[in-house]
């Protein structure tokens, strides 16, 4: 009798104590939250998980810390909800930081909840996402927060191409709260209720008397379209939340995994609308997308870094089923030029496909590099050579389709045969050259042209002549550069064997510690 009292007390206790931890930070906070467009820690994560499968890790946890009348203010949990749970029937480990708490702000305890799913889910092989939410290190614990975050920023550098990282910024982040997602594969951000910055307007105006809002400074179109931190930019939470579960869907749990693979049945892969698309004149424009489109499983696309560097498209899709990573220049923006920007996001997006074994796609149609002064002053050197060296490394099955030019250095970057690809193919439209005819004819007949009785006629005729000779992909096929010449409406079918025959793949990169690619 006595003992089951003793039991019904305990449980009791147990029961007043969850009630305290679903409190969070209070009820008006958490009211403050949703005023502001936001949902609470657990809201976050009943979106994301599959309905029941959230088990909580780390619930009781206080902090510890004694120093500016924080002995006198403790809420279980610590400003962060972590455990694991699944998406899609496939096992994640999250954590969720409550901004209704000290702002969510990290402590040593905070930070040591998170290692810990973090070791787990290194230990187990699946994905961590971040649910962020955080004014960076709690600042009345000094030194133990700075230190908490370093943990975790080692963490994330260990766990980096060992599962998937994935982080969403669903508040305004500040300090050492956007230098753990910065490590992390893919950031997501919220339209008007999401910042991150390493420091917030108030200390911009101190330092550099500038005056600019949290909007401008970091907000989610700001770091969608000018710094390309983010990757992934959604309405409100919800959509963010469901972008999360859509890009875990072409992604594996872990670099010895396979990305999940849709059943798919084979029937008429020929795509004709894909013989339309390409101009008369090879300097129209025309939208990559529509090319990806036809290529790809139905809605299959799914792009990454949409705003950023449009010059360049980077996404994942579906090829029958299989889960493949596309790399594609645009040459309705910038005519598809190469420079910073498009090189950066490109290589970050191969190298993510390679650590994670997503086969890589590559459309090409670009005319060289971007040249001038703002270029070459900002390192299109260092930052082109990062993508070659992208390329050059990734080990996954690496297939390219030139659609129209494929000139100079951008030839070699863009996935040639000479720096690994497996197999490349090219449209009859392809342009295989080390400039465009013009500027070709300029140059090496620059002579003749100046002796012409008629120079304007000549140089049509020489354009004529290099024309003919180059403005095509059979020199490259003549040589096995081009593995073959296929006709547009032919490329769907010709892919996916052709990444089915890849399917087993096993490429092996010297033995060294690790290379050192040009940052
Ligand atoms: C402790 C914090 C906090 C922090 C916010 N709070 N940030 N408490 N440590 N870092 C508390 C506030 O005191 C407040 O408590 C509550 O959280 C909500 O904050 P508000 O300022 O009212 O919210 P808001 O106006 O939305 O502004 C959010 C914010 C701002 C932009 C994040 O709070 C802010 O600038 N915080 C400081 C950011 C910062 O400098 N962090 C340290 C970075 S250094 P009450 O009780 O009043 O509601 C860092 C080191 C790591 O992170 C570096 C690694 C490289």
């Amino acid at each position: 009798m006595e003992s089951n009292s003793a039991a019904t007390s305990k449980t009791e206790h147990l029961d007043q104590k969850n009630a305290e931890a679903d409190l969070g930070g209070g009820e008006k906070r958490i009211q403050a939250q949703h005023q502001k467009g936001k949902l609470t820690a657990r809201e976050r994560i009943s979106v994301l998980l599959d309905e029941g499968s959230f088990e909580e890790i780390g619930r009781f946890v206080l902090h510890r810390s004694k120093d500016f009348g924080l002995d006198k203010e403790h809420y279980l949990g610590d400003g962060v909800v972590t455990g694991y749970g699944k998406i899609n029937g496939r096992l994640v480990y999250i954590f969720a930081q409550d901004f209704t708490v000290f702002g969510g702000s990290l402590s040593e305890t905070h930070a040591e909840k998170i290692c810990k799913i973090m070791d787990l889910a290194m230990k187990n092989g699946a994905p961590v996402i971040g649910l962020n939410d955080s004014g960076g290190a709690r600042i009345q614990e000094g030194v133990l927060s700075l230190a908490g975050y370093a943990d975790i920023f080692y963490k994330n550098t260990l766990a980096s191409g060992v599962v998937p990282q994935i982080s969403a910024v669903m508040g305004p982040c500040a300090g050492g709260a956007v230098y753990s997602p910065a490590i992390t594969d893919f950031i997501f951000m919220v339209e008007n209720t999401s910042y991150m910055f390493v420091t917030g307007p108030n200390v911009v105006k101190t330092v550099t008397h500038e005056e600019v809002t949290s909007e401008e400074l970091g907000g989610a179109m700001t770091h969608a379209t000018k710094s390309g931190v983010t990757h992934f930019v959604s309405p409100n939470e919800v959509e963010c939340l469901l972008s999360i579960k859509k890009l875990l869907g072409y992604i594996p749990q872990n670099c010895e995994d396979a990305a999940p693979r849709y059943p798919y049945l084979l029937g008429d892969e020929s795509r004709p609308a894909l013989t339309t698309i390409i101009p008369e004149s090879t300097n129209q424009p025309y939208d990559m997308r529509e090319v990806i489109t036809e290529i790809v499983d139905t809605d299959s696309f799914f792009e990454a870094h949409q705003n950023f560097a449009e010059n360049i498209v980077v996404g994942f899709a579906r090829l029958a089923g299989r889960s493949i990573g596309i790399v594609a220049n645009q040459p309705a923006v910038l005519a598809g030029v190469l420079d910073i920007h498009a090189s950066q996001k490109a290589a970050r997006f191969v190298r993510f496909c390679d650590s994670f074994n997503v086969p890589l796609l590559v459309l090409e149609d670009v005319p060289g590099f971007l040249p001038g002064t703002d270029q070459e002053w900002n390192a299109i050197i260092t930052n082109g050579a990062k993508l070659l060296y992208a390329f050059c490394e990734a080990t996954v099955p690496r297939i390219t389709v030139i659609t129209r030019k494929a000139y100079g250095g951008a030839y070699d970057v863009m996935n040639s045969k000479h720096i690994g690809a497996d197999m490349n193919f090219a449209w009859p439209t392809a342009e295989i050259a080390v400039m465009g005819a013009s500027g070709a004819a300029e140059i090496i007949f620059k002579r003749e042209i100046a002796q012409a009785e008629n120079p304007q006629e000549k140089l049509q005729e020489k354009i004529g002549e290099y024309t003919e000779k180059f403005a095509n992909p059979y020199r490259a096929a003549h040589r096995g550069y081009i593995d073959e010449v296929i006709y547009p409406e032919q490329t769907r079918e010709k892919l996916i064997r052709a990444f089915e025959m890849l399917e087993n793949k096993v490429d092996v990169l010297p033995r060294k510690k690790h290379g050192n690619i040009p940052l």
